[in-house]
């Protein structure tokens, strides 16, 4: 049996604020919904609506600010080319096709718009935000959007979440960037970027998460990126970055214990409006995996003892592990595969109380494995792979 919208509503001349996210409605959503007369929220995420909606949505002013959400169904079509008194519209996990309409980036009053997880191609239109705006959630993730960022972007100085991840993008990033001094989270990866690591990221004095990831940067990782405080999260995996991993006057911004502690991040604005962000549903800390690095492990690593993930790997560092390494007391997973790491593997890991995945193998370490309780639980219940070649356990 469909579980369709009921036809009454029309009927509901007062109605502000219609919240009828997971129910398991289907059927095509009424072209009618969009006219109510003082609607100023409307939820319809998690069910399974299908069809296309109307290019024009209205939505009433009032208290709140104006919500359309519409995250999760199956629908399809064009993306609406007239918002009408919109705050923040998601559109996210639907099938959605074409482009995106550049009119979307003149509603004066957006703040929030996410087109995550559709089928929409083409580029990011040029006309992309041509004067002054409040944006401050874009997240057009997981499409197939491409040709190289539109300058104009960086007329969105209110960014704080901005989200291009798995796309077609090309280029670099653009130096008008630097004017969204707010941003808190930038996500890039998956794309084809290119060009040495973007140098306007260090104006982002604010950022707390950065992944460049499967992109085609290269070069040296720069000093900087030690000195923004708030990082918690980098992720600069699958580049082609050599050299070193930067040692600044700190390292990456851990001198102090941070721990991501949750899967998402909060963003208030105007007082009391919330949007919950999903940000990254684990925990992780510091992935430069397949790379090309090609230096020593740096001594400071130990500094980093908030993360719970470290990722070397693929790489061709070299040296050994540094005894530091057990005092980066936080974490559970440590994998320095695939590098040139020599001698002795430092007894001092065994200080890693929370370790659950540890990957030595394909180095050409040497010696033997230390052993302790500690070692010896994460040897029963946890992961290790030291290698086949040289390393002997006794006991
Ligand atoms: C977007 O793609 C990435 C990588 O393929 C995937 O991990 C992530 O879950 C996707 N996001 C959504 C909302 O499906
Ligand atoms: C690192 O990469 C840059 C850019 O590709 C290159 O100019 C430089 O020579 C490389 N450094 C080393 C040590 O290979
Ligand atoms: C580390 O990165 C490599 C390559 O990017 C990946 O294959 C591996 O699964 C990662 N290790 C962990 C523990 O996630
Ligand atoms: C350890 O790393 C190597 C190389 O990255 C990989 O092939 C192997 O599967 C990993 N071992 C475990 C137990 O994850
Ligand atoms: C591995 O270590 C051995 C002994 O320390 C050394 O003779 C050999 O050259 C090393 N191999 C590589 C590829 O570094």
């Amino acid at each position: 049996m469909r579980r369709e919208i009921p036809e009454f509503f029309s009927n509901l001349m007062s109605l502000v604020v219609l919240f009828l996210a997971n129910n398991s409605l289907s059927g095509a959503i009424p072209y009618w919904l969009f006219n109510l007369p003082a609607l100023s929220v409307l939820d319809l995420s998690m069910n399974n609506f299908e069809g296309v909606i109307p290019p024009l949505i209205q939505m009433k002013s009032s208290l709140f600010p104006s919500i359309v959400n519409l995250a999760r169904n199956k629908i399809e079509g064009p993306i609406p080319t007239q918002l009408e008194n919109v705050n923040v519209i998601d559109l996210s996990l639907n099938n959605f096709v074409g482009s995106i309409p550049a009119q979307m980036g003149e509603i004066p009053a957006i703040r929030s718009i996410s087109l995550s997880k559709n089928k929409i191609h083409g580029p990011i239109p040029e006309s992309f935000f041509q004067s002054i705006n409040v944006l401050q959630v874009l997240d057009l993730s997981n499409n197939s959007l491409s040709c190289t960022v539109p300058r104009s972007l960086g007329n969105c100085k209110s960014l704080i979440y901005l989200n291009l991840g798995q796309n077609k993008l090309t280029g670099s990033v653009p130096e008008e960037l630097e004017r969204v001094t707010s941003l808190r989270y930038l996500d890039l990866n998956g794309n084809e970027f290119e060009g040495s690591f973007p140098t306007v990221i260090e104006k982002f004095q604010e950022l707390e998460i950065l992944n460049l990831a499967g992109n085609r940067f290269k070069g040296r990782i720069p000093k900087f990126i030690g000195d923004l405080y708030h990082l918690r999260i980098l992720v600069l995996a699958s580049n082609s970055f050599n050299e070193s991993i930067p040692e600044g006057t700190t390292i990456l911004g851990y001198y102090y214990s941070l721990k991501f502690t949750g899967a998402h991040s909060e963003i208030v604005t105007k007082g009391q409006t919330r949007f919950h962000l999903s940000v990254y549903s684990y925990n992780t800390g510091f992935d430069v995996s397949s790379n090309a690095l090609s230096s020593k492990i740096t001594e400071k690593i130990g500094l980093l003892n908030g993360i719970p993930l470290l990722n070397l790997s693929h790489n061709s560092l070299t040296g050994l592990i540094p005894q530091t390494m057990g005092e980066m007391i936080s974490l559970e997973s440590l994998d320095l595969s695939y590098n040139q790491l020599t001698c002795e593997i430092p007894v001092t890991l065994t200080l890693l109380n929370f370790l659950t995945y540890l990957n030595l193998s394909y180095n050409n370490l040497s010696g033997r494995i230390p052993t302790n309780p500690q070692f010896d639980t994460l040897y029963q219940d946890g992961t290790v792979d030291v290698g086949k070649k040289i390393l002997v356990r006794y006991s």
